[in-house]
């Protein structure tokens, strides 16, 4: 619910479970009051305190009062060059090469429904789910415009954030750094915790505390990175899972980002988040838009698990789109590790016929299908089939394949080319590189310039046909290297620094059109496993590999740091084979299976080179994967240990939100001998309700969570188990 109080300028927006506030002051600016557990509503603008600090200037409405300045007060929207000193959301080159803006409060509206961003990802909801605020700024001296936007989800208790920027005055601004959201929190003790790793071990937490000065996370790769998420969590010192005050703050977008926590000289903690300002200069003729990308948040009073699922739900239910948002989604059998880039029609029909024993639902033609596509040095931009490799095209083959009643997707990587393929003889433009100077690899191919349509349509338009020449539900659209040598030919000089987010938005673009054109197609993002792993692929992809490493062992501690922000069910996972292409480690076929079934499950590995009691085991996997569908993907997560910290074993659940049903997933660590025994706790359940855990008794549900569950003794490495609660 929004609330605006007229005779103290107040807004409120409450959630169910949170308040936010923020106030006009008598000179125009946004002070921000209050964000934390849901109040009444009274002014929180009783904690502005002022006194004359030195060296932290005044506005000059405030006379000789030198007790009002904005390096002190917590502010809504901090711009730059007039007297905070602290990191802005905005900065500007103005016409004369000044730098200052100072925005002051024009208007606002206040409407049901929630905002949608033009060519950008964005949450979604319908009239009653969600409200919008927009506030009006304006810098009276320049006339640039800045449209706060607010969606409130009250459900959910989730607030969204974006800007638009509009030059309203008579000449050009450059926007230098356009954040999208600002969170001025005041004196607290607060531990920042940002998602950090690299290609093969994405997002593995690192918890600090906020200390005085600038900790900063970004990525300038043109994509979200495998290095940072672009979700950062701000909590308590002492919150735990179920305890203390914790802000999460996810970016919904997919290019280059930067994420700022500031303790300023008193001890105020600011978190500012948006693109990265690194190589962004936005030229704004008069009259000119640009819109921020949307920044969505959830505060939790009740710790990381409730802030976490705040995330999980809205994912799922305002950001995930379309005909596979709550549909089952199909166990597939991926060719990557399983064949490489040695395949012919013949190997992939063997593979699909013994993958079909075992109910597997759909085979995964990954690399190698197109052009003349038989390592990574050549082919890509090439998207037409490779007939040597699969003659008469791919029709007969999913014919064949649907006969054997699984279904049939292919990988595609429509951002890239490689200098030996037609794509780049015809057009060697299209390339991102900058002329007269020799352009740097990356996996051996280069970047399309999807800032140009023409580019991303004539890629489209081969990808269609392609769509079209065959039954194909799937698709896995990957993007396997960094941004370097970001230069247009389609742009003067003065705006290469707005090629980077040009191309973010052209692969929006492209996305959008292949959704509307195939609505049915279930698309899995990917960037060399989880490069590109965030909100804004979620509004068009409803998975994304998590990561190109498959070892069961390391996946616990992927999948634990992603489970932060998001749901089960956008998490691709596999089971591959043993010992693990990447690690090595051997691990049993069951604890591979325990550790996928914590994402969207399916295999990675050939089929025929299992033996019959391996593929039967399979054929087991996949029914109790299906029995337990609707808790792994709607239920509510639980990280019932920290796999970083506790080494006996890893142990999660998904409860069922009535709490009818759990199911407790546990991973041990290594077997030791003479060991102590080992107990699971878990969490959530009715206390009063009476439990069947499969295969061992019934319990009350207080006793499973204080008492616990007893783990097995012994067995070796890397042991697993799961535990099926259901109501009596
Ligand atoms: C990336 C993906 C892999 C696979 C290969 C194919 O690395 O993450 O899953 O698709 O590309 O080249």
């Amino acid at each position: 619910m929004i609330e605006f109080v007229a005779s103290s300028r107040l807004f409120n927006l409450h959630t169910h479970h949170t308040t936010y506030q923020f106030l006009i002051d008598p000179n125009g600016f946004l002070l921000h009051t209050y964000y934390g557990r849901r109040c009444g509503g009274d002014s929180f603008g009783y904690l502005l305190r002022q006194a004359d600090r030195g060296f932290s200037p005044n506005p000059r409405e405030a006379g000789r009062d030198r007790t009002f300045s904005l390096d002190t007060q917590p502010q809504e929207f901090p711009a730059v060059g007039v007297g905070d000193f602290r990191t802005p959301v905005l900065e500007v080159e103005n016409a004369d090469g000044s730098c200052a803006a100072d925005l002051r409060y024009v208007s606002h509206t206040i409407s049901s429904g929630k905002y949608a961003l033009e060519g950008l990802p964005a949450f979604y909801g319908e009239e009653g789910e969600a409200e919008t605020l927009e506030v009006l700024l304006r810098d009276p001296w320049t006339g640039l415009e800045a449209t706060l936007y607010y969606g409130v989800f009250p459900q959910l208790d989730l607030i969204t954030r974006a800007v638009r920027f509009q030059n309203g005055g008579s000449q050009p601004i450059a926007l230098t750094r356009a954040m999208s959201a600002c969170l001025d929190l005041g004196r607290m003790d607060l531990d920042l915790i940002t998602f950090d790793g690299y290609h093969t071990g994405e997002r593995h937490p690192c918890r600090q505390a906020v200390r005085p000065g600038l900790q900063q996370i970004s990525s300038i790769r043109g994509i979200t990175s495998h290095q940072h998420n672009n979700f950062v969590v701000l909590c308590q010192k002492d919150a735990g899972e179920t305890h203390g005050l914790c802000y999460g703050m996810a970016l919904v977008y997919s290019g280059n980002f930067e994420a700022n926590v500031e303790r300023s000289q008193f001890g105020d903690v600011r978190l500012t988040m948006g693109i990265s300002p690194w190589h962004f200069r936005f030229q704004l003729a008069p009259g000119e838009v640009f819109t921020a990308p949307e920044v969505a948040m959830t505060c939790s009073g009740s710790g990381l698990q409730t802030m976490s699922q705040n995330f999980h739900r809205a994912i799922r239910h305002n950001l995930c789109r379309g005909w596979w948002k709550t549909r089952r989604r199909p166990v597939l059998l991926n060719t990557w590790e399983a064949a490489y880039f040695d395949f012919d029609q013949q190997k992939l029909l063997e593979i699909a016929s013994s993958a079909a024993e075992t109910g597997v639902e759909l085979l995964v033609m990954d690399d190698g299908w197109f052009g003349e596509r038989n390592d990574d040095y050549e082919g890509l931009g090439d998207w037409f089939v490779n007939l040597k490799k699969l003659p008469g095209g791919l029709a007969p083959l999913v014919e064949q394949i649907n006969a054997m009643g699984m279904d049939f997707g292919i990988w595609i990587e429509p951002e890239m080319v490689s200098e030996k393929s037609r794509l780049y003889q015809e057009h060697p433009d299209w390339a991102l590189q900058i002329p007269g100077r020799p352009s740097t690899r990356g996996r051996s191919q280069l970047v399309l310039d999807f800032s140009r349509e023409e580019v991303w349509r004539s890629v489209y338009a081969q990808i269609k046909k392609v769509l079209e020449s065959a039954n194909i539900t799937y698709v896995k659209w990957d993007m396997n290297r960094s941004l370097t040598d970001v230069w247009s030919g389609a742009l003067p000089a003065q705006r290469q620094g707005e090629l980077y987010h040009r191309y973010v938005l052209g692969v929006y673009a492209m996305l959008e059109q292949m959704i509307t054109d195939f609505p049915k197609i279930l698309i899995e993002g990917c960037s060399g496993g989880g490069g590109r792993f965030d909100c804004g692929m979620l509004y068009y992809t409803p998975q994304i590999w998590a990561s190109d490493n498959t070892d069961a062992m390391d996946r616990l501690l992927i999948q634990y740091g992603t489970s932060f922000c998001y749901p089960t069910s956008t998490v691709g996972s596999h089971v591959s084979a043993s010992p693990n292409e990447q690690t090595g480690r051997r691990t049993s076929l069951q604890t591979r299976a325990v550790v996928a079934m914590s994402g969207t499950f399916g295999y990675e590995l050939d089929p025929r080179k299992l033996s019959e009691g391996e593929r039967s085991q399979m054929r087991a996997q996949i029914d109790e994967f299906k029995r337990f569908y609707h808790l792994l993907q709607d239920g509510d997560y639980a990280r019932l240990t920290n796999p970083f910290r506790d080494q006996e074993f890893t142990a999660w659940q998904h409860t069922a939100p009535d709490r009818s049903e759990a199911l407790v997933s546990v991973v041990a660590g290594m077997a030791r001998s003479n060991a102590p025994f080992r107990t699971v706790y878990p969490r959530g359940l009715d206390p009063d309700m009476i439990y069947q855990v499969d295969g061992w008794g019934c319990f009350r549900g207080d006793t499973l969570m204080y008492g616990g569950i007893p783990l097995p003794q012994g067995g070796g490495d890397y042991q697993s188990w799961q535990f099926h609660l259901k109501k009596v």
